[in-house]
């Protein structure tokens, strides 16, 4: 079904660090045809530097306790309800989503990585770009299932990596795509539902 302007999907974003992702995601969902809007932001960590952009835009915002996943899950599943939540988006959150909660959930949940899935699954992916003398890298955007990082791609974005390139470069390479491409493929993924 595609949403039409006044009609924008409820999404939560979660995050578990700097919030650069969830920044553009708030500033893109803000356009009057924007498809989606903000509701919830979730962190798993009380530091994080992205909540600073919830308290801006004061969009509601939970710190969940993560020492117990089961619990943690319950409290989410309740906001998620809540909030009318159609659509998830993790954006730098780095805890592990259960099956149990994804089909308890039972609606899309969406992931930004930092690679060229399905190369570089999981953590470190620019130094093992680097170390593996790779052209490109890029980012992509995908569906969470249980296996991590495995789910169908809604997004990927090409760069390349030059010879100057380090840890540090490729990442802020990367981050400038994701910060475009994050909105694009939320954008995408509703239009073709
Ligand atoms: C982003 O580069 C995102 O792709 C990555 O964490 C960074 C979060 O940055 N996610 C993962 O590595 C997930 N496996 P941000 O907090 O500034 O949005």
């Amino acid at each position: 079904m595609a949403k039409s302007i006044g009609n924008k999907t409820n999404i939560a974003v979660f995050i578990s660090g700097r919030g650069s992702n969830l920044k553009y995601l708030i500033k893109n969902s803000n356009y009057k045809n924007s498809l989606f809007r903000v509701n919830l932001i979730i962190s798993n960590n009380s530091n994080a530097l992205g909540l600073k952009y919830a308290e801006k835009s004061k969009i509601k915002f939970y710190v969940i306790n993560y020492n117990n996943i089961e619990n943690a899950e319950i409290k989410l599943l309740k906001l998620l309800k809540k909030f009318k939540i159609e659509l998830i988006c993790l954006a730098g959150f780095m805890k592990i989503i259960s099956k149990k909660f994804i089909d308890k959930f039972n609606k899309p949940i969406l992931n930004i990585h930092p690679s060229l899935l399905p190369k570089y699954k999981g953590l470190n992916t620019h130094f093992r770009a680097i170390r593996n003398k790779d052209k490109y890298s890029g980012s992509t955007v995908h569906l969470v299932t249980e296996k991590l990082d495995s789910g169908k791609i809604i997004l990927q974005k090409k760069i390349k990596i030059s010879k100057l390139d380090n840890v540090k470069s490729l990442e802020k390479k990367v981050l400038k795509i994701e910060h475009k491409i994050y909105s694009a493929a939320v954008c995408k993924f509703l239009s073709n539902l």
